[in-house]
């Protein structure tokens, strides 16, 4: 029956309010609105965050470090889900993602990089994941523009990338596209109704967005949401990385096949060429607070390293500085589903993966928001590991917005 003509229409309170518009509130929002839950997303720049600094490496086999065997099986769960959800978004909005498998070569400059690399590996091995050590001059005959001074390396097949911009938007128009519905605002609080039970946000212009379930996907600054009760604030903290975009020119061939990737005097840095000439060096890792300064010791220090790694680097237009946030948690793994707040549930955490996992994040998410549960592969990051540590540095107090 139609409504009669003068009674104004009251908006459907969505089933689901993400709160947080980067890649991880975008697969989450799409995910859970492909599922039929109505969905909204609060974010004053949808398709922003730590995506549009991030290089973009899916790099679970390159990436893997001692401990992290749980994050690991996470992490090989979105790579092998990438090739389909990339498929699915590409067909879906007709953009091209800069998905590009195309492999990566880790290699090492001095004996203690070579030592480092044999350990990693010999955990690879014992992981029971494919990588070929390499000599030096194996490494310079598959990327000739290779240092000669590299004395060995892992050839990687399986860690691939993808642009982040490219992504995150194709998210936005997917999202769009399944009827999600943007408020291009901040969140600044959480609102908590009868029964403990979380029911919203009030946005920075006051208005009361309600919602059956949120999700607060809003990477580093997932953890200060106002109103968010202590004991379920996400323990994230900002993780700075500064990272240069080059421009290689196409003329004479490409600069690097694939991701080429080192520890140089302890510090990572990778090179990533991707096919529309742009070549990405990355990344500081500083534990500064909330600061997104680009500075020069950081861009010196990429130059100089990435500079080691393939020397011809320097002839190339440095045509991008920036410095971007990554969400830190205590055990390097993200935290996913419902808290012990009825109606509050979590997608952030991703540290230095979260590119990697926004394929199983959308999935692990959808099934937790209709289900309630989180699912078998979903249980290890549960957000009740914690119980609720606000870590935050405190220095300077952001705006008035939260998330
Ligand atoms: N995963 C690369 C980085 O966080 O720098």
């Amino acid at each position: 029956m139609s409504s009669p003509p003068h009674t104004p229409r009251t908006p459907r309170t969505p089933d689901v309010l993400v709160v947080g518009g980067g890649i991880v509130g975008l697969v989450t929002a799409w995910r859970a609105a492909q599922r039929g839950l109505a969905t909204a997303l609060v974010d004053p720049e949808p398709g922003g965050g730590a995506a549009r600094v991030a290089a973009g490496m899916l790099a679970a086999v390159t990436e893997l470090h001692y401990g992290e065997e749980t994050l690991l099986a996470l992490n090989l769960a979105s790579a092998r889900r990438y090739p389909a959800f990339a498929a699915e978004l590409a067909e879906l909005t007709g953009r091209d993602l800069g998905y590009r498998r195309c492999g990566t070569l880790a290699v090492a400059l001095d004996a203690d990089d070579r030592a480092h690399l044999r350990d990693l590996h010999a955990l690879q091995q014992r992981s029971g994941l494919e990588s070929e050590w390499l000599s030096g001059r194996e490494c310079r005959r598959l990327e000739p523009m290779l240092a000669p001074g590299v004395r060995g390396g892992l050839r990687v097949d399986g860690d691939h990338q993808i642009d982040p911009r490219r992504l995150a938007r194709a998210l936005v128009a997917a999202c769009a596209h399944a009827g999600v519905v943007f408020h291009r605002v901040w969140a600044e609080r959480l609102t908590v109704g009868r029964g403990d039970r979380a029911t919203g946000v009030v946005t920075a212009d006051g208005t009361a967005l309600e919602a059956g379930q949120v999700v607060l996907a809003g990477g580093s600054l997932s953890g200060r949401l106002t109103g968010v009760p202590e004991a379920v604030l996400p323990p994230v903290r900002p993780v700075k990385g500064q990272v240069l975009r080059l421009t290689m020119p196409r003329a004479h061939g490409p600069l690097l096949n694939r991701t080429v990737r080192a520890v140089v005097r302890g510090n990572h840095v990778y090179l990533v060429p991707r096919e529309n000439g742009e070549l990405v060096v990355g990344a500081t890792s500083e534990e500064l607070g909330w600061d997104t300064t680009v500075t020069a010791g950081g861009v010196y220090a990429l130059l100089r390293d990435a500079h080691e790694l393939v020397p011809g680097i320097t002839e190339l237009p440095l045509t991008e500085t920036r410095a971007g946030l990554r969400p830190g948690s205590p055990d390097n793994a993200p935290l996913l589903g419902p808290t012990g707040l009825d109606g509050l549930l979590l997608a952030t955490g991703h540290y230095r993966n979260g590119v990697l996992l926004t394929p199983v994040t959308g999935d692990v998410m959808a099934h937790a928001l209709t289900t309630g549960e989180l699912p078998e592969e979903g249980r290890p990051f549960t957000p009740r590991r914690f119980g609720g540590a606000p870590a935050l540095p405190p220095l300077p107090r952001l705006p008035e917005h939260s998330a």
